[in-house]
C-alpha cells in the first residue's frame, strides 16, 4: 500500500516513520510512505501557497492551484483517492482505517492556517477527514495518525494478524486489562484468575473486564458493539451485583 502525503512541512514526517513497526513495514515493502512538498507544485517567484480569504478574515487560505497540481500530478492516471486533513471532516475511526487499507494508494493533504480554499474539499477530495474533536496546528499529525492506523491493517504489517482483529475498537469494546511479572509490584496484586490454568475461565473474566471497562468508560461503544447472549448476561449480572453493593 501507498500513502502520498501533501503538506508545505515534509521535514515534521523525518522521524516518526523511521522506527518500530511502520519502519520495519517500509523496509519490507509492505507500504511506502511518500511525503510532497506543496511548495514545489506552487508556481510564481515566490511560489505562494496560500492568500488572503475573499471577504476578508484574519489569517491566510491555502490556494487550490497547488494542492490540485499535486494531487493530480501524484495520481498519475490512477484513480487514488484523496483525503483531506481537517477539523472539519468525517470522524476517522478503526472502521475507516480497515476500509482504506484495502486501497492500492491514498493521498493526505494536509491543511494548515485558517482553512484550505472550499473547492478542494467539494471537487478534488474523495473526503474531508479529522481525527478527533480538536483542532491541531495542521493535518500533519493526522497524517502520521492515519498512516499508522491503516497500516496496521496492511497484511503483514502486525506480527499475528490475528491481534489486529482482536485489538479493541476492531471487536467493538475496550480491550481487557494486562498483566505481567512480577505478580505482586509494591502491593498491587494480579488478579488470581490468570493464574488458574483455566483458559475458559480466563477468557470469561477477560471479556467481563472488557465489558466493565466500556461500560465505565465509552457507554457510547457499548451501544453499538455486538454482543452476544453470554455479555448481555454478564452486563446483567453486573448491573445487579452493582446495585445489591448499593442497597445496605
Ligand atoms: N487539522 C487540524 N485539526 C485537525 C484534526 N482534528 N484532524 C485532522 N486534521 C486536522
Amino acid at each position: 500500500m501507498r500513502f502520498d502525503i501533501i503538506t508545505i512541512f515534509p521535514e515534521m514526517f523525518a522521524s516518526v516513520f523511521s522506527g518500530g513497526i511502520i519502519r520495519k513495514a517500509v523496509e519490507r515493502g509492505l507500504i511506502q510512505v511518500n511525503v510532497h512538498n506543496l511548495r514545489d507544485y506552487a508556481t510564481g517567484k515566490h511560489r505562494q501557497v496560500d492568500d488572503r480569504p475573499f471577504g476578508g478574515d484574519e489569517g491566510m487560505v491555502f490556494k487550490p492551484e497547488p494542492i490540485f497540481a499535486a494531487v493530480e500530478s501524484l495520481r498519475g492516471g490512477s484513480d487514488a483517492p484523496a483525503y483531506l486533513l481537517s477539523p472539519q471532516g468525517r470522524r476517522f475511526d478503526q472502521r475507516l482505517a480497515e476500509e482504506w487499507a484495502r486501497f492500492p494508494r491514498i493521498l493526505l493533504i494536509c491543511g494548515r492556517y485558517e482553512g484550505v480554499d472550499e473547492r478542494v474539499s467539494r471537487f478534488l477530495a474523495a473526503e474531508e477527514v479529522s481525527i478527533g474533536d480538536y483542532v491541531l496546528t495542521g493535518g500533519e499529525p493526522a497524517a502520521v495518525v492515519i498512516v499508522d492506523a491503516v497500516s496496521r491493517f496492511v497484511p503483514g504489517v502486525v506480527g499475528k494478524e490475528e491481534s489486529v482483529a482482536r485489538d479493541s475498537f476492531s471487536r467493538g469494546l475496550l480491550d481487557f486489562p494486562h498483566y505481567t511479572r512480577p505478580r505482586e509490584f509494591r502491593g498491587m496484586k494480579t488478579p488470581e484468575v490468570l493464574f488458574s490454568g483455566n483458559h475458559g475461565k480466563i477468557s470469561s473474566w477477560r471479556r467481563k473486564k472488557a465489558l466493565e471497562k466500556t461500560r465505565l468508560k465509552r457507554p457510547d461503544l457499548l451501544a453499538k458493539a455486538d454482543l452476544s447472549p453470554e455479555d448481555r448476561k454478564l452486563l446483567e449480572r453486573m448491573d445487579k451485583e452493582r446495585k445489591e453493593r448499593k442497597t445496605p
